[in-house]
């Protein structure tokens, strides 16, 4: 066996798992709490930002269509993620499962790219974030200078308040204060009204002109509406879907994870689409899909429907809402990165500074700060557009390979105790590939350009550094 497809033992990760407390997990969580945990990190900047940008620039109303369309690739993709998790019975991530499935050049790939999901994810909901609270200034009659709300790409200097959110959380995920379980329910529930608020007021001041045409007709160039459009959005809406993986990170406290994990996981991805489409559907009914484009607006859509209804005297309300549930999600998200980068310098592919501990607050601090840095530039310099394609095919690339993963595993460890079975293999994960692929394939050329340099940039690092280095 070369050294590339060596795994790490088993009997290693229950004994890290038991060393970071992880051994005492309690199986308490049932079907409901899944769907609700799901819930939770899956809605934020996708929905409340991109779906404007989707509609102006590449489907019109039929962003509805890219939603459905981005929802099946996560459910097939869910599905193989659920039985990966659920083989390996402790908290961990795509990388910990690869690592001990598949080997140590599979796992590099999948924790290199999951920097795109978790650490340029961030930037991406820091980015629209911004534009949030740029909208709620502007409505108090406050002006902040365009040379500090964007990036030098755009006409700016610098996205200083990405910049500052991205700073605060950090240090706030080094102090190590942990989100209570009850400030998170008051999250999500603050995010589920939003968005049932704004449908059920909206929905009685829906232009049926609006709709018309429904798919605007392609302008010539790929991506520009008609159906290249739908499916380029669905790529870049993909994003609103990110973190029903959380769900399955969740499977060794799952009560009955067999039955529990593909309800907890289908759940809240059929519950989000719905909402979803329904959201979006009021918001290109309540203002012309060409709306959203001003630059201004553009990562702002929902003050911009609203400013149709009368009930504008609610969008303050419905701002600071998003604002919450954006940095929630920001915060997940870092704390996402700095835990598989810790995984990957104790496992010695990446270097120590990664996974020392702060003596007092007992987190990975350095790590923590040198990603503050990396992501507060995303979010300064970087167009928000950008980044968030680069979130989006990353995440695509991975639910990709996990996808492959399972078709690998179920060849390499038939036999391996799992809690839950992809039904349909290899079908099931075919067509998580198909689907994901597809939906890559129809992201732009340049978005593909970063994802290939990003990967280039990883092999140099893997030979050069983690083959020498590493512990397994
Ligand atoms: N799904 C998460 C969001 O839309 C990442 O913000």
């Amino acid at each position: 066996m070369s050294s590339h497809t060596v795994r790490k033992p088993l009997s290693v990760l229950l004994g890290e798992a038991k060393e970071e407390g992880q051994g005492t997990l309690k199986r308490h969580l049932g079907a409901t709490n899944l769907v609700l945990l799901g819930i939770g990190a899956i809605i934020g900047a996708g929905l409340f930002s991109l779906t404007g940008k989707v509609a102006a620039e590449h489907a019109g109303p039929a962003v509805t269509i890219s939603f459905l369309i981005s929802a099946i690739g996560c459910a097939f993709a869910g599905l193989c993620y659920a039985e990966f998790a659920s083989m390996i019975p402790i908290a961990g991530s795509a990388y910990t499962y690869s690592f001990a499935t598949m080997g140590r050049l599979f796992a590099w790939i999948i924790g290199w790219d999951l920097v795109l999901e978790y650490a340029v994810g961030a930037a991406t909901v820091a980015i629209a974030w911004s534009q949030y609270l740029n909208k709620f200034l502007m409505n108090f009659g406050l002006h902040l200078p365009h040379a500090i709300m964007t990036s030098p790409f755009e006409g700016g200097v610098i996205n200083l308040p990405a910049v500052c959110i991205v700073v605060l959380l950090s240090l706030l995920l080094i102090k190590g204060t942990k989100e209570s379980a009850l400030v998170n329910a008051v999250i999500v529930a603050l995010k589920v009204s939003v968005v049932l608020v704004f449908v059920f007021l909206g929905w009685a001041y829906i232009d049926p002109g609006n709709y018309d045409p429904y798919i605007p007709p392609n302008t010539g160039a790929f991506g520009n509406f008609g159906w290249s459009g739908i499916l380029q959005g669905a790529g870049i809406i993909f994003f609103a879907y990110i973190g029903f993986d959380a769900v399955s990170t969740a499977a060794q406290e799952a009560k009955n994870p067999q039955r529990d994990m593909p309800i907890g996981i289908l759940g809240s991805l059929v519950i989000c689409t719905v909402l979803y489409v329904v959201f979006a559907h009021v918001m290109t009914g309540l203002a012309h899909y060409t709306e959203f484009g001003n630059a201004s607006d553009k990562l702002a859509p929902v003050a911009t429907a609203i400013a149709h209804t009368p009930y504008v005297w609610m969008r303050q309300f419905i701002i600071l809402a998003i604002l919450a549930g954006f940095s929630s999600v920001i915060l997940v998200m870092l704390l996402g990165q700095s835990r598989v980068f810790y995984s990957m310098s104790k496992d010695g592919l990446l270097p120590p500074v990664f996974s020392e501990v702060h003596p007092r607050f007992s987190t990975p601090w350095k790590n923590n700060l040198l990603f503050m840095v990396f992501v507060g530039l995303f979010a300064g310099f970087v167009p928000g557009d950008i980044v968030g394609e680069m979130t989006s095919i990353g995440t695509l690339l991975a639910f990709v390979l996990v996808c492959i993963g399972i078709i690998i595993v179920r060849k390499r460890m038939p036999d391996a105790p799992r809690g839950f079975r992809t039904p349909l293999v290899p079908l099931v994960p075919i067509l998580g590939i198909l689907v994901c692929g597809l939906m890559m394939a129809a992201l732009p050329w340049d978005t593909w350009l970063r994802l290939v340099l990003w990967l280039a940039i990883g092999f140099l690092i893997y030979f050069r550094y983690s083959v020498k280095h590493a512990k397994y």
